[in-house]
């Protein structure tokens, strides 16, 4: 009896170890509750109301109230922030603008009309803290593109940066999406390079510095450069694939500071074998174009209406014309003959033969409308070595193409590729580079073809599509001269 006693005991006190355990794993799940980690842009598209969230970002406005404490939380994702509504309880000092934070909670439909989501948090974290005093931007103020460019290491955190990030990215995505669907293909062209492609002889020299180094004697055995151009590498390409591209960076030692050069830019080259004539490669330019703004457009909406609406009011009207009408082709003496007759309107005069300076370009593109305007067969003697000999007089030519666009000027330069070995040869035995490029010589010598390529900058066309004035306001670590910061 006392057994079986002692059995029904055990047996209770078994079962209420078992309820024990299972009551504490429950307890234990509801406390650590899973939430879903999401982007601020995914939170905003309303698919996940009534979950669980956690989102971080940094805070770019703190509202408290009596009851409530409001936030918005931006994480690079979209333009508009996440509404956060907490309540007052959980209001901290360290809770400013600029600060990090994790939020988690559940996402709501907001009541207010211009967010359709708001997130109810139930837990803020400030992961990271920022002196509102010492931090250079202010809450609710709107700083200028020039403020803003002082300080390259912060400027990501304003709305304007921030969209001009998203935009770039958008665009460059545009770019290869538009080369893949058209069957070219990206070939990787070096960054260090022993030619100097555009012969302007604004090349960064590359040498190794550090202890290990010896002063008198080249790395590579032969004095090597930051490219200014993939071309030559492209052309090697062409020589086996019809139809190649290539986007990275390209670097200048141009001593000048205006608002559309850099050292450092991006330059997105395409080659292309077998072409009959320039319009072969205008016809790739300008589809190029068309193809990537109209992406940009269509899936950067807020972020492009930001430049549209604040940065230049009435843009959006140019970029619709430019993608209105088809771009007017005219010819380097046309050119010429048209700023003649306007030569009252200029401070650099022009003649036959001259280069086309920033005022002429902005003319010409103004006085065809303001669309981009192609201007073609510039004069021989401006082009460099490997521009195709259009073997005209008295006034001679190359095969070359400028793209000129609104507010920015030369956006794109093509050429025809001097396919024939005798006048390319000729041509590099008087400026003496016979030897330098025998390698590029020898392209013509097996299985060459009639072929042309053109380069766009791509800092320029952000200028162009989003109406920006300075080209350091498109690039996030502008590099210019007497100027690298970071
Ligand atoms: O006209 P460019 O010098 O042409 C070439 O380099 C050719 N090799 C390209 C080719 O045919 N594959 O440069 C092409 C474009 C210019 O039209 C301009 O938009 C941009 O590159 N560019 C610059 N952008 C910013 N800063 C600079 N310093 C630039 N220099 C040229
Ligand atoms: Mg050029």
């Amino acid at each position: 009896m006392f057994q079986a006693a002692v059995q029904r005991f055990s047996v209770s006190a078994a079962a209420e170890s078992v309820c024990r355990a299972i009551f504490l794993v429950g307890f234990r799940r509801y406390c650590k509750k899973t939430s879903t980690k999401l982007r601020v842009s995914e939170a905003l598209s309303g698919a996940q109301l009534g979950s669980d969230v956690k989102v971080q970002g940094w805070v770019r406005s703190v509202r408290p109230q009596k009851d409530n404490l409001f936030l918005h939380v931006n994480d690079g994702s979209s333009l508009q922030s996440l509404q956060i509504v907490a309540g007052a309880k959980l209001n901290d000092p360290l809770l400013t603008f600029g600060s990090a934070v994790e939020v988690t909670g559940v996402l709501k439909k907001s009541p207010h009309q211009k967010q359709p989501v708001e997130l109810e948090a139930e837990q803020i974290r400030v992961v990271g803290e920022c002196n509102p005093i010492d931090f250079p931007f202010k809450i609710k103020e709107r700083h200028s593109l020039e403020y803003i460019r002082k300080l390259p290491h912060l400027r990501c955190r304003t709305n304007a940066f921030s969209s001009l990030l998203r935009v770039r990215s958008e665009a460059t995505a545009a770019i290869h999406s538009y080369f893949k669907d058209n069957g070219f293909v990206q070939i990787h062209t070096p960054i260090i390079t022993s030619n100097d492609c555009e012969g302007a002889g604004e090349l960064f020299r590359v040498e190794p510095s550090g202890p290990d180094y010896v002063d008198d004697e080249d790395f590579f055995s032969v004095p090597a450069f930051l490219t200014v151009s993939g071309q030559l590498h492209l052309e090697v390409i062409s020589g086996a694939f019809s139809k190649v591209y290539t986007f990275g960076p390209s670097f200048r030692a141009e001593n000048s500071q205006t608002r559309r050069h850099l050292a450092e830019f991006f330059m997105v080259e395409a080659e292309i074998s077998f072409t009959e004539s320039l319009e072969d490669l205008t016809r790739v330019m300008e589809d190029m174009f068309r193809s990537a703004t109209e992406h940009v457009l269509a899936h950067c909406v807020e972020d492009v209406d930001l430049f549209h609406r604040h940065v230049t009011p009435g843009h959006r009207d140019t970029v619709e014309a430019m993608l209105n009408k088809s771009f007017p082709v005219i010819t380097y003496t046309e050119a010429i003959e048209i700023l003649h007759r306007h030569s009252e309107k200029f401070t650099f005069p022009t003649h036959w033969g001259c280069d086309l300076k920033t005022e002429h370009e902005k003319y010409l593109v103004k006085h065809c409308g303001n669309v981009p305007v192609f201007v073609t067969d510039y004069p021989y003697d401006l082009k460099p070595f490997y521009a195709r000999d259009n073997q005209d007089h008295p006034k001679h030519t190359a095969a070359a193409v400028d793209l000129l666009v609104p507010g920015v000027g030369e956006l794109c330069g093509g050429s025809l590729r001097e396919e024939r070995l005798n006048l390319l040869m000729a041509r590099l035995k008087q400026v003496g580079l016979e030897d330098t490029y025998s390698w590029y010589l020898d392209l013509r010598r097996f299985g060459s073809v009639p072929h042309g390529g053109f380069g766009l900058g791509f800092e320029r066309y952000l200028q162009c599509i989003l109406g920006v004035d300075n080209i350091k306001d498109v690039i996030p670590f502008p590099r210019f001269s007497h100027s690298c910061l970071l």
